[in-house]
């Protein structure tokens, strides 16, 4: 059996150049396995606590020296000699000997390195790929793409509320083929800021962050490029938008646009129903079947709204309301809010807790869609976890910027991998 002989974590940079934290697992026949953690900008408040030093004089109080440390001297002794295989049992431990509900003893950054570099470390002592590992032999289910080309909202500085305006190429048979005009469409948008004298740099997610002037504005050039492209609106390649409204949102005043705010411009602010009314327009006009976080997390009675809505008609994803959290799920499904739950693996700080929020969400009709966090690693975990549950959607960034490429190039070979029994589908239902 492959007993767990060392755990060592270190501080490294994550791609905004902010700290965090990478852990090698060592197994006693010699096998090492390491895994880096992402980090949010726009988070849930009820997310599992990240533990940063707080020291201001290192990284500007960002510094992980302290979760590295719970690794070394406190994680490790009560884990080693465990069996790799045992991942739920080792999971639960972290969960016990944290003994908060939030984690933010040990931190969720220490423990989810912990749990990722042990399953990896398995799989390598099982010689199998980690999709394998994970989801077992009919694991095959290659995930739609969900690729964030405009970014805004805390993820860019330019003037886009909304952080996210995603394609979906939904209509290509195969995960490659997908990625490809995906890519395609990408380099086509490029063309068409430069021709019209837009800025072509690019936000945290690796999708352009130009100045334009409305949301629209932004869901027109999409648009435009996936049809000069040579793709079909709609059957080919569909739209997406993570609106982050909690970042928006403030109970006294509702929905503000606040970037137009900060410039001290006319703003408009929205009630809860005047901003479902905004999504239900964006919905008719445009070729969108998927809206994240249209509300905000703390407007559960707006979501309700959304839901009851539109809920039929489109995917509602929840990302800040569920923080993939069971307990929020389950309370999402009781007051009949979203359709469909984000993953991000971060948000809960453990795999067994992270696939046992998808069996949840699948048990009872809400799809599943697995993300990363705008602050990335190298690390591609989530395009195996995405396989190995089957549930067709990843949400990964732009095809652009190496930490965002590295989870469409896993894909790849997994893909490469799996040949002909490949499948590619799309788990929007609503697509
Ligand atoms: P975050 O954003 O990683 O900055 O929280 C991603 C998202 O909101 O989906
Ligand atoms: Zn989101």
């Amino acid at each position: 059996m492959p007993y767990i002989e060392n755990i060592e974590a270190l501080e490294i940079l994550d791609s905004r150049g902010n700290p965090t934290i990478l852990t090698i697992v060592t197994l006693d026949c010699g096998i090492k396995a390491k895994f880096s953690v992402p980090s949010g900008a726009s988070k849930g408040e009820n997310e599992a606590i990240e533990l940063r030093d707080e020291d201001k004089k290192r990284y500007s109080g960002k510094g992980v020296k302290k979760a590295c440390a719970i690794v070394n001297t406190k994680i490790f002794p009560f884990l080693k000699g465990m069996c790799a295989l045992d991942q739920i049992a080792i999971d639960t431990k972290m969960i016990e000997h944290d003994g908060t509900p939030n984690k933010s003893k040990f931190g969720a950054n220490a423990i989810l390195s912990v749990s990722c570099a042990c399953a990896k470390a398995a799989s390598l002592y099982l010689k199998l790929p980690l999709y394998k590992y994970l989801g077992g032999s009919f694991a095959r289910v290659l995930p739609c793409p969900m690729m964030n080309i405009i970014n805004g909202g805390v993820h860019a500085d330019n003037s886009l509320d909304f952080q996210e305006f995603m394609i979906r190429p939904k209509g290509a048979p195969t995960f490659s083929e997908a990625l490809r005009w995906g890519a395609e469409v990408y380099h086509t948008l490029k063309g068409i800021l430069k021709a019209e004298g837009h800025i072509t740099s690019v936000g945290d997610e690796g999708g352009f962050a130009p100045n334009l002037r409305s949301h629209e504005e932004a869901l027109d050039l999409i648009c435009k490029a996936i049809e000069k492209a040579g793709f079909k609106l709609k059957k080919d390649i569909s739209l997406a938008i993570d609106c982050a409204a909690t970042e928006l949102y403030d109970k006294k005043t509702g929905y503000t646009e606040i970037k137009k705010k900060a410039l001290k411009q006319n703003f408009k602010t929205r009630t809860s129903e005047e901003q479902v009314l905004y999504l239900e327009k964006l919905i008719k006009t445009y070729p969108i079947d998927s809206i994240e976080d249209g509300m905000a997390e703390n407007d559960w009675k707006g979501w309700a709204l959304l839901t009851k809505a539109l809920g039929l008609k489109v995917q509602l994803i929840g990302d800040d309301i569920f923080v993939t959290n069971p307990k929020f799920l389950q309370r999402g499904i009781k007051e009949h809010c979203a359709n469909s739950i984000l993953i991000k693996i971060n948000q809960i700080g453990t795999l067994t807790e992270t696939i046992e929020t998808m069996h949840f969400a699948s048990r009872n009709g809400y799809s599943c869609i697995i993300s990363h966090r705008s602050g990335e690693t190298e690390d591609s975990i989530i395009s195996d976890i995405a396989v190995a549950l089957g549930c067709g959607q990843i949400k990964t960034g732009a095809p652009c910027r190496s930490d965002r490429v590295a989870k469409y190039n896993r894909l790849l070979v997994i893909e490469h991998d799996l040949k002909t029994t490949a499948q590619y589908i799309d788990g929007n239902k609503f697509s």
